[in-house]
């Protein structure tokens, strides 16, 4: 479906880029040509990832630059200054894939305050901050752009012991249709991508307890978790110009399995309340 200069003329920042299904998109993007940002928190990582995604865009024939920028999406004025600098080092950027999560399972009743704000800030916020300073520039300079933000299919549906991250992808959902339509007049296109099970190290150390995955594969129909390249192959479609006329849409790529509803609801009939909120303790990093 795709030629190897399907993206090629587009700069990317990829949101959450160093690792997990950021790397797998921005890898994808730039075998198809694009040049690309990334950004996270942990600069090695960042770096390390620059170099496979480097590598992707040489083995396939391009003169790749990749950027890497240590931010936390949290801090508005962070991300502006991280917007300039790829700006002046990597020109205009027309695509963003808003990326950067954070999630955990917790008993929504154990949830601190701070537990709640740390996924919206991350999630929501972080969301409107890239979101806000890549439209910024593209309007003021008249220039043409694209939006994919990484949602949920519990967006819809919620989910149980996931409520902050429900929340906050809700928001994002919403953010994307309401923009899709208030920056579609500047030719922005923004669109929103929702995967199912998609195993990585991050989220599945997070919200995947050992023990329960044979009930969440049993979820799909489909019998099998997504592979990376699948949701890598959407998102290059949805920032490319193949899918020009698509605005305001959210598209599922979970084979099947919000069909069996909420994404962690399956697990209230796991185990009685006291074992999996041992289980759910037994996952949360120690502090520091
Ligand atoms: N259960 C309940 N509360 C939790 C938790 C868990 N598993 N993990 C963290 N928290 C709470 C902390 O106790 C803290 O609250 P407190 O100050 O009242 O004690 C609050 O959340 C913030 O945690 P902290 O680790 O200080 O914040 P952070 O900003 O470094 O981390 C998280 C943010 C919590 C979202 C962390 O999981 C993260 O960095 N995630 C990013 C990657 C990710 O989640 N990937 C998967 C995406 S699907």
């Amino acid at each position: 479906m795709f030629t190897l200069d399907t993206l090629s003329g587009k700069t990317i920042l990829v949101t959450g880029g160093g690792s997990g299904l950021g790397l797998a998109m921005a890898t994808r993007f730039a075998e198809m040509g694009a040049h690309i940002a990334i950004c996270g928190r942990t600069e090695d990582k960042l770096i390390s990832a620059a170099a496979d995604i480097k590598n992707a865009g040489t083995k396939a024939g391009h003169t790749t630059t990749v950027l890497t920028h240590a931010v936390d999406v949290r801090d508005y004025a962070a991300v502006g200054v991280m917007f300039e600098r790829l700006t002046n080092e990597l020109g205009q950027v027309n695509g963003l894939v808003n990326n950067a999560a954070g999630n955990f399972l917790s008993p929504t009743e154990d949830l601190s305050p701070n537990a709640f704000k740390s996924v919206i800030d991350i999630v929501l916020h972080g969301t409107f901050n890239c979101t806000q300073h890549f439209g910024k520039r593209l309007i003021d300079t008249e220039k043409p752009g694209n939006i994919v933000n990484i949602v949920t299919t519990y967006t819809e549906t919620g989910g149980a012991f996931i409520v902050p991250s429900a929340c906050a992808k809700a928001g994002v959902y919403a953010m994307t249709t309401s923009l899709a339509y208030e920056w579609g007049t500047y030719g922005i296109r923004v669109n929103s991508i929702a995967p199912g099970p998609f195993p990585t190290e991050g989220a599945w150390s997070r919200l995947i307890p050992a023990n329960v995955e044979a009930g969440f594969i049993q979820r799909i129909p489909l019998g099998r978790y997504g592979e990376h390249i699948e949701l890598a192959n959407l998102a290059t479609y949805l920032i490319s110009d193949m899918s020009g006329y698509i605005n305001g849409s959210c598209v599922t790529i979970d084979g099947g399995e919000r069909l069996a509803g909420g994404e962690f609801n399956f697990l209230t009939q796991m185990a009685p309340r006291p074992q999996l909120k041992q289980m759910f303790a037994a996952m949360k990093p120690k502090k520091g």
